[in-house]
């Protein structure tokens, strides 16, 4: 039983030569099909007799129907990539596509998180990334400080570092220029290197600075850019990352769409293929849609609330309408994370640059900023002056599913209770740490029960599953961020909206 269970899989592979045909068999341990075409390829580079083939055809053992029909462009096909940063989307983007088949080289200059990930301890919590982590062999995924390495032995690099915004709005590009002069400088010993952008950057930045940087650095402009930008949700990252709604793709060539299409062969979605400044403002677009329709049902939820109606029930019946669907019209706190509000203001700041007004953004920003302050009016005219009572705060987070507090409304819920003299109770099941270093002061609980206990009011502000029971709250004023109950129930409930 158990030998059947450990067969490798066999695959025939037939070249077409210009002189005839040449067969020989691959075998691949089990788990390690999706590694075919790496072997395959590192076979046809190094048997020199098959140096000049036709065609190569790849049968599964058994099967008289190819799997794969290869030309001899498969030869220089992008099938090791190296992710330079390895943060929520350089991580998800290696491990996802080593999942997919392909040879990784992670890099970053974070010694701590490349132990981490080479000990195969994923140092972010996103679902499911610690298991496939541990399913990846050494052979083809590994993570390095060391970028010559990772570029030297890479055929197409990605770069995944992160953009923070400036006090102002504006990009903090000072990331990725270092990246982009670090890989410039290893490509003073490579030509023909693909580089392409993941990170989130204002239209005209992979062309103008990146780009740039990189030629200046490497001291010649034999290389290839591109802009592939990521959709991915926090939360559903890997999900979302393996099977995308669409991969757009920035190129300034045929051939570049072509290999990037390659990279990603394995992932049956639709290939947007544009320039890189319109692939750039698809990803500003996207997240810029996604905040309007947000911040668009907070104020319609603040207006149904004053009214009396229920705003959900609203959006239920308009979300059917298939022109504006009833995803993103869940009314709440706002949004928060680190894409949606930072790519909101750089587009503002943008704006402002070109002499562009933007008004209609800057209103979603303005929207998103007060609507997690209403929490705390809430929790204050139920329980009067928040001056010396004690708070309980559910939910630090940025929204369930990740440990990610970066815009997280608590961070602004909280901020306003300690300036009204309020003592804080927080409770979030794996956000903690990462919050305890932006209040260091306030009191954390690990048992939601627990800080409830001891608080005069709770605000709930990221519902995750285990909050989502009434019981919790039996004798408390909650006030209600995010639909933690389904009903209103009863005299000590308010909702943020409804
Ligand atoms: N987080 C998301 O949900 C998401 C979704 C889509 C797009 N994006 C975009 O992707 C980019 C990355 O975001 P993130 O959330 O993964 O960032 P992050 O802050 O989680 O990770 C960035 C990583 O880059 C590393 N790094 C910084 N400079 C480096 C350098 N010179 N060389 C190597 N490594 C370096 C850091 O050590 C860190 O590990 C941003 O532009 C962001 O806007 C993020």
């Amino acid at each position: 039983m158990s030998s059947q269970v450990n067969k490798s899989v066999v695959f025939n592979i037939d070249v077409s030569m210009q002189d005839g045909k040449r067969q020989f068999k691959i075998a691949c341990k089990p788990g390690e099909e999706r590694y075919l075409l790496i072997k395959l390829q590192d076979k046809l580079k190094q048997d020199k007799s098959l140096l000049n083939y036709k065609s190569v055809r790849v049968y599964k053992q058994g099967s008289n129907k190819p799997c794969y029909t290869l030309s001899p462009k498969f030869l220089t096909a992008p099938l090791t990539i190296s992710v330079i940063g390895t943060g929520y989307v350089g991580l998800i983007t290696g491990v996802g596509l080593c999942h997919r088949g392909r040879r990784v080289i992670c890099m970053d200059i974070d010694k701590e998180k490349v132990a981490r990930i080479n000990r195969r301890e994923a140092p972010i919590y996103e679902e499911g990334l610690q298991e496939m982590l541990i399913s990846l062999p050494e052979e083809y995924f590994s993570c390095t400080t060391d970028l010559k390495h990772a570029i030297m032995n890479s055929d197409a690099t990605f770069i995944a570092v992160g953009t923070p915004p400036k006090e102002s709005g504006e990009q903090d590009l000072s990331y990725i220029k270092q990246a982009a002069r670090d890989i410039g400088n290893v490509l003073k010993h490579k030509k023909g290197h693909l580089v392409v952008v993941k990170s989130t950057v204002v239209p005209g930045t992979t062309q103008k600075v990146i780009k740039k940087l990189i030629a200046e650095s490497a001291g010649h402009s034999d290389f290839r850019i591109a802009m592939v930008p990521e959709f991915l949700r926090e939360g559903l990252a890997l999900q979302d990352f393996l099977n995308p709604f669409r991969i757009v793709v920035g190129v300034e060539c045929d051939e570049d769409f072509d290999a990037i299409k390659f990279i990603y062969k394995e992932f049956k979605t639709i290939f947007f293929k544009t320039t890189i400044p319109t692939a750039e403002m698809i990803k500003y677009t996207s997240n810029a849609i996604l905040a309007t329709k947000i911040s668009f049902a907070n104020e319609i939820g603040n207006l149904c609330k004053g009214l009396g109606v229920d705003v959900y029930e609203v959006m239920d019946a308009v979300g059917l309408d298939k022109r504006i669907s009833r995803k993103h019209l869940n009314a709440g706190r706002g949004f928060g994370g680190s894409c949606l509000p930072k790519d909101v203001k750089a587009l503002i700041h943008l704006g402002k640059r070109i002499k562009v007004p933007t008004p209609l953004l800057s209103a979603v920003w303005e929207v998103n900023e007060t609507q997690p302050l209403r929490l705390v009016e809430l929790a204050e005219k139920r329980v009067g002056l928040l001056k010396g009572k004690s708070v309980a705060v559910l939910g630090l987070a940025f929204k369930p599913g990740t440990d990610d507090i970066r815009e997280s409304p608590a961070i602004i819920v909280i901020r306003e209770l300690l300036r009204r003299g309020a003592e804080v109770l927080a409770y979030d099941p794996i956000a903690i740490d990462n919050m305890a270093r932006v209040f260091p002061k306030i009191k954390y609980f690990k048992d939601p029960k627990e800080a409830i206990a001891q608080a005069d009011v709770v605000i709930g502000v990221t519902e995750w599953p285990e909050l989502k029971n009434e019981e919790l709250y039996k004798d408390k004023v909650l006030i209600d961020g995010m639909k933690f109950l389904e009903k209103k129930t009863g005299k000590n409930y308010e909702g943020i909206c409804w």
